[in-house]
């Protein structure tokens, strides 16, 4: 009950998405969250008063020069309730009236006089979103401290494909729960976080290597971050952005990696090894390019094993609470429970990556989270909204 006592205003503005806000109403009064909805004109087109009443437990308030609405709980009594006021879907037009600073119809009177947060989740077709008379308006608004959770991208109602689809409810859910918690969730932790592939050269110019391209280690760091974390993240060759007020340590080797965490672990309280580290390395390493030879069809490389990372974070004796993946492509649940044990874990999430779309290089993922004890699914979702489920998981069991 992560909203246990809070007051949310949903606002629901004009679009297909509206259809999503039932589903909103719902996720937030799962955390406990007292929600009372107030719709635009043109979002009773999309979706009736009615069932957001039904789900809400409240009347929809509407309009603005209703005398009844307005004999039971005013607009300016409505505007000084609530604790947030998150508007989902955010309309292209609603946005342009609010920054306008227009109070033409009650939800846009509610947001000029509530001294509460205001959170607006875009919802549009992608060239809508990409018109620069939106973007500019998005610029004033932010410039106002409203706070813009989304667009996410990808298909649109309309068939188009690009930025403008409304987050995901339980991700808006989860943002809600981040901007009203009294402490983060991590507040004042630190954090040491692998992320990425290792390389492992045979030569100036070859390597060793897999297909992690970082993107859910660096989307925990991002969530750890909004969590109030202090984030250390050492990282493997990607192609990503450094999240913003993450410190990041580059290197490519399993043993670089190995040396950048050991050199640290000690000022941290929580370990989290995302990186897909080789576990093995070339014995020897050519100091020129390895010419092909005429006479030979095959060439013979000799490995030798790397050092297990979190295995000797989890072997030390003041160890910090530590996290590992498996990635597994057969009996998942079996090697993510014998990691476990074997490398002194508090938690592993174990990542099938057999399965198509998610997992490595992929924009998806799906994880089971194992403990002694215990055990939780985080579905299939896009990775950051995926990496603010499992910090939150995380933060549950650290602070316990
Ligand atoms: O980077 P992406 O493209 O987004 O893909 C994400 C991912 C699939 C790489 C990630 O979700 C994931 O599953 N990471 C772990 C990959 C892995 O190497 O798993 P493993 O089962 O081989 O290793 C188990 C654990 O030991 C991991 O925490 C790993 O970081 C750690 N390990 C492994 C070997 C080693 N020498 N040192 C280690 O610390």
């Amino acid at each position: 009950m992560r909203l246990a006592d809070k007051r949310i205003l949903l606002g629901v503005s004009g679009g297909i998405a509206a259809y999503k806000s039932a589903e909103l109403v719902r996720r937030l009064k799962d955390q406990g969250a007292e929600v009372r909805v107030v719709m635009t004109r043109s979002a009773k087109e999309f979706i009736t008063p009615l069932t957001l009443q039904a789900v809400s437990g409240h009347p929809v308030a509407y309009s603005l020069l209703d005398p009844s609405a307005e004999a039971g709980m005013g607009h300016i009594e409505l505007a000084k309730w609530a604790d947030l006021v998150l508007i989902a879907p955010a309309s292209a037009n609603l946005m342009a009236r609010m920054a306008a600073g227009m109070a033409d119809e009650l939800l846009t009177t509610l947001c000029l006089a509530t001294p509460a947060p205001i959170a607006l989740a875009p919802a549009m077709n992608q060239q809508m979103y990409l018109n620069g008379a939106t973007q500019a308006n998005l610029k004033t608004l932010a410039s106002r401290g409203i706070l813009l959770w989304g667009p996410d991208a990808g298909s649109q109602a309309c068939g188009d494909v690009g930025p403008g689809r409304m987050l995901d409810p339980l991700e808006l859910v989860d943002r809600c729960c981040q901007q009203l918690a009294a402490e983060p969730l991590l507040a004042g932790v630190k954090l040491l976080l692998t992320a990425g592939p290792t390389r492992e050269a045979l030569d100036p110019v070859r390597y060793i290597s897999n297909h992690s391209s970082g993107k859910m280690g660096y989307a925990i760091a991002r969530a750890a971050r909004e969590a109030g974390a202090e984030v250390t993240l050492v990282s493997g060759p990607v192609t990503l952005a450094t999240p913003a007020g993450v410190t990041r340590i580059d290197v490519e080797s399993a043993e670089q990696m190995h040396q950048a965490v050991m050199s640290r672990v000690d000022e941290c309280d929580l370990f989290i090894g995302c990186a897909a580290v080789a576990d093995y390395r070339p014995e020897q390493v050519a100091s020129q390019k390895i010419k092909k030879s005429g006479d030979n069809d095959q060439m013979v490389v000799k490995l030798v094993k790397n050092p297990d990372i979190i295995a000797a974070v989890g072997a030390l004796s003041d160890k910090p609470f530590t996290v590992g993946f498996a990635a597994e492509t057969v009996d998942v649940e079996q090697y993510a429970l014998d990691k476990l044990q074997r490398k002194r874990l508090d938690m592993i999430a174990a990542n099938d990556v057999s399965r198509e779309g998610q997992g490595f290089n992929a924009d998806d993922n799906a994880l089971t989270v194992f403990w002694q004890g215990g055990q939780a699914p985080l579905p299939l979702a896009d990775k950051l909204t995926l990496a603010r489920h499992l910090i939150a998981l995380i933060a549950r069991h650290y602070r316990h």
